[in-house]
């Protein structure tokens, strides 16, 4: 059997050369990680949670227009995604003040901000991934202007998808990060979402109740993780019944 080319390892997920050039295999992997990998576990099932949550955003946005990375799911832990060039940058957008932002700036968490702010880090694991403003980005060159428009109304676009969907299942969208890749297509090139979207990528708060339904579980020491996930994942009805998140994954060549 032929073994198939590993071409990077990150926290939570593998990528592997896809099956046709230009695309990719992206594994959920059970590992989670939180302040840059202070703090490590293996949390058995949250790799196959996250990669149907992801499958299930990706598809909505890319439906209603939202141009993403993804290609189809293969099976409980890979998907088949096309290859991109990562721009440096986390992109956050937050709807209410949490996390680092509440910290830095005093704000008690929970707060509702006055409109959706965006926010970029550089991707830099030995820096922590500091803040960066659009100041930075445009000097060292990690974007242009014409990209930073881009990502700017894509950050918003996929907020506005998001919030709505989890406001359908009783859940506010507090905050998100996602990742850009740069695409050619011919002599063009576009951007598209990449990476994930997935509960370890948002905070997801329950409407009624405040419950944490993301991965600050884990950060904090609230409960299960898997539980939580698992929630987020049973009233979108993404669950196959008698699925469990378990299940190992059946490995394509
Ligand atoms: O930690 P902070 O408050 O800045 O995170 C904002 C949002 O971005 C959270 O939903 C968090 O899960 C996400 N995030 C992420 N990966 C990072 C940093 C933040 O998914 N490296």
């Amino acid at each position: 059997m032929a073994r198939r080319k590993k071409i990077y390892e990150g926290k939570a997920k593998t990528l592997y050369e896809g099956p046709e050039p230009g695309t990719i295999i992206q594994y959920f992997k059970d590992d989670a990680t939180a302040f840059n990998a202070e703090k490590k576990a293996v949390i058995e099932g949250k790799g196959v949670l996250n990669n149907m949550l992801s499958e299930y955003f990706m598809t909505g946005l890319n439906t209603i227009g939202v141009p993403t990375h993804f290609i189809k799911r293969i099976n409980m832990r890979e998907q088949l995604v096309r290859a991109c060039e990562i721009v440096p940058l986390e992109v956050i957008v937050r709807n209410y003040a949490a996390g680092t932002m509440a910290k830095r700036l005093g704000i008690e968490e929970g707060t509702q901000l006055p409109r959706p702010i965006v926010e970029y880090c550089l991707k830099d694991d030995a820096l922590g991934d500091p803040l960066v403003t659009e100041e930075h980005i445009a000097a060292f060159g990690w974007a242009s202007q014409q990209d930073m428009d881009d990502i700017l109304s894509l950050a918003l676009r996929v907020n506005d998808f998001m919030a709505g969907v989890m406001f359908g299942i009783g859940i506010k969208l507090v905050d998100f990060k996602i990742e850009i890749g740069r695409v050619y297509d011919g002599d063009f090139q576009r951007l598209i979402i990449a990476d994930e979207i997935s509960p370890d990528s948002c905070r997801l708060w329950d409407i009624e109740t405040g419950r944490k339904l993301d991965k600050d579980v884990f950060r904090r020491d609230l409960g299960s993780l898997t539980d939580a996930y698992s929630e987020v994942a049973n009233r979108l009805g993404i669950m196959p019944k008698g699925a469990t998140p378990m299940a190992r994954p059946t490995l394509i060549n």
